[in-house]
């Protein structure tokens, strides 16, 4: 029996669900006390150069909407761009955005993001929050949603304050403000 319970704490299996199922009786949710944990970062989008951060995975070939950009209607990005404390790489890297982003305006160049903000310093290194949003791009300042995390940032929601502090068009090369605004268990 002792020897049972053990085994069950180290393999963690058989304690909320019972062994003959695969689900845990259903009972009430107590939300455990959530905190509020506000970010500010810097983040740089560099598409050109032999060192890009977003590289294209693919893009049809028979779009028409902007198609005279790096970044023509449905091309698709896969990215590692670094997170700074300052708006130059010098600052200090805090972690990286890794993830995907899409071309998908078709009359105004827009972008939709999934995003895993992961952190490398302190007392966030490890965790990661996920923004999933439309990243209005021609807007200087717009705002994206934040839909989940890890870590630290278990069951994260929230929002993102963006800002474009540099741009370059012509390259898609772009480093972003980030005010994030997160809560959290
Ligand atoms: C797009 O690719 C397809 C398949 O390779 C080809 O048949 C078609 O001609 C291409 N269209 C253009 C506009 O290049
Ligand atoms: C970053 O700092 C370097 C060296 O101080 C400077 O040459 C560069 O212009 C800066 N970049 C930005 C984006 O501010
Ligand atoms: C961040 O966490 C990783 C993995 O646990 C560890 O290897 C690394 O030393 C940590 N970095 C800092 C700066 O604490
Ligand atoms: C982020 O917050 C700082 C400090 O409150 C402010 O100076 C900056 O304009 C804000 N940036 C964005 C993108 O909201």
């Amino acid at each position: 029996m002792e020897g049972r319970l053990v085994l069950a704490l180290i393999l963690g299996v058989c304690t909320a669900i019972p062994c003959h199922a695969y689900y845990s009786p259903s009972k009430p949710y107590v939300p455990p006390t959530e905190k509020v944990t506000q970010l500010h970062f810097f983040l740089h989008d560099t598409v050109s150069g032999k060192d890009p951060t977003a590289v294209l995975v693919a893009r049809p070939n028979f779009t028409t909407a902007f198609n005279n950009t790096p970044i023509p209607f449905g091309s698709v990005f896969a990215t590692d761009d670094p997170l700074t404390v300052g708006p130059n790489l010098t600052s200090g890297v805090i972690g990286n955005a890794q993830g995907l982003w899409a071309s998908t305006g078709q009359d105004v160049l827009n972008l939709v993001v999934y995003w895993d903000f992961g952190f490398t310093q302190g007392k966030f290194n490890g965790s990661s929050f996920s923004m999933f949003s439309r990243n209005t791009i021609t807007q200087t300042e717009r705002e994206a949603a934040v839909v989940g995390g890890r870590g630290e940032f278990r069951m994260a929601k929230g929002f993102a304050k963006l800002k474009t502090y540099f741009a370059d068009f012509s390259t898609a090369d772009a480093i972003m403000e980030c005010n994030v605004t997160l809560i959290h268990y």
